[in-house]
């Protein structure tokens, strides 16, 4: 659907589909000012709260609450502190806690404003509160609105990893404001961008061939270049996320990437040091130079890959993530316990070309060792 605002610009909506819980992403320049006339409709009575982080709230939450006070919402906020190390069970059960202790209802909905963490904590509180109620998904990085806020996974982390604990709990609205990315610093724009690239690379060809022109303008901000970004990612996510819910087959095609770019989060103790998105473009290059020795994929769409991401100035080769990297046996067991091995052959996502990923269920190890060698020695 699209439809030109007052000020000309473009919104768009994207419709998850989804039996019974069908929900609209509504992407826009300038969408939070809008958002009590947006979530209105969704409330059985006129009261929501908010969760966001120090950051996020501090630069935004004023809008999102004149917008809900214009519209006769009543509203509170949770405020927790930014980053991964907040998606925990304490501060999922702090949550909890402030909910119930203020008398929370069954009919009332958490607004969770902000990035994939306040997202996946405020989306898993939702989904465990009084047995679940409804939430609105305000995703703020790019990340979170192409990647994050579509598919209704949620949870936190534990100590025995990422993503452990957690519940399938679909929003009932998302509102992607790409005037919010203004205040996003560049290397969470380029991070989250990876995620961008990677709904090209997995089946879209030719927004492939659309982002090597078009991403100087999304990183510049251009709103028509960012909402197209986000649209067509988040309708490649929904699209996959209505066929295959729950991650039985074809869902696991957005992993692309992601088996090694995981090995060298792991590495990197998952910190600052290096950001998700920035593993995940050197993994999918990686994917690709793979599927090129494996002689699956032409190894001029794996070199077409690496190209683009250096443009970008994202990391495509092992060397360019500087020099503390494990061995090939290293960065094996860092993948063994990320993948569920079968008889010596792990299950990889690979592809055939630029746009023609496909999941690999037979890829030995032995291969696999040779290419991490040839990687490494090759930086
Ligand atoms: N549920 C899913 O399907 C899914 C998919 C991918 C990632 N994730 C999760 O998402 C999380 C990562 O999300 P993220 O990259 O958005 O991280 P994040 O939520 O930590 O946000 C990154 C940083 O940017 C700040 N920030 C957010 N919006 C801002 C804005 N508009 N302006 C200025 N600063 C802003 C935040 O305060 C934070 O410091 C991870 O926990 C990951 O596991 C979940
Ligand atoms: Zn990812």
């Amino acid at each position: 659907m699209d439809t030109i605002t007052a000020d000309g610009s473009h919104a768009r909506t994207v419709e998850v589909a989804l039996a019974g819980r069908s929900y609209p992403i509504h992407i826009a320049d300038g969408l939070l000012a809008e958002a009590g006339a947006a979530i209105a409709p969704k409330l059985r009575r006129p009261s929501v709260v908010i969760v966001s982080d120090e950051t996020v709230a501090g630069l935004h939450l004023e809008t999102l609450r004149a917008s809900l006070d214009g519209h006769g919402i009543a509203n509170r906020t949770i405020v927790v502190p930014p980053g991964e190390a907040t998606k925990c069970f304490d501060w999922l059960e702090r949550i909890c806690a402030d909910l119930l202790g203020h008398g929370i209802e069954r009919s009332d909905v958490i607004v969770a404003l902000g990035g994939g963490v306040i997202g996946d904590l405020a989306g898993f509180a939702a989904a465990v509160v009084l047995r679940g109620i409804d939430f609105v998904q305000i995703p703020t990085t790019l990340l979170a609105q192409v990647d994050s806020s579509v598919g209704g996974k949620t949870g936190i982390n534990t100590a025995h990893g990422k993503n452990l604990v957690g519940a399938f709990h679909q929003p009932v609205l998302v509102l992607a404001d790409t005037s919010l990315l203004g205040t996003l610093g560049e290397r969470e724009i380029r991070a989250g961008y990876a995620e961008v690239a990677k709904y090209g690379l997995i089946d879209d060809p030719s927004f492939f061939d659309w982002l090597e022109d078009a991403w100087c303008a999304i990183f510049a901000g251009d709103p028509a270049a960012r909402i197209r970004a986000v649209e067509t990612s988040c309708r490649a996510k929904a699209a996959v996320v209505a066929d295959d819910e729950r991650e039985h087959g074809r869902r696991a095609l957005l992993n692309l990437g992601h088996t090694f770019g995981h090995a060298f989060e792991a590495a990197a103790g998952f910190s600052q040091r290096l950001l998700h998105g920035e593993a995940v473009a050197l993994g999918m290059a990686m994917a690709f130079r793979f599927s090129a020795d494996l002689g699956l994929c032409p190894a001029a769409d794996g070199e077409r890959v690496a190209a683009h991401f250096h443009a970008c100035g994202l990391p495509a080769r092992v060397g360019d993530i500087g020099n503390d990297i494990p061995d090939t046996d290293g960065l094996l067991a860092l993948m063994a316990r990320d993948k569920k091995t079968a008889g010596g052959r792990l299950t990889f996502i690979l592809a055939r070309g630029i746009g023609e990923a496909f999941v690999a269920r037979d890829v030995a190890t032995d291969d696999l060792r040779a290419f991490l060698d040839r990687e490494l020695a090759g930086r």
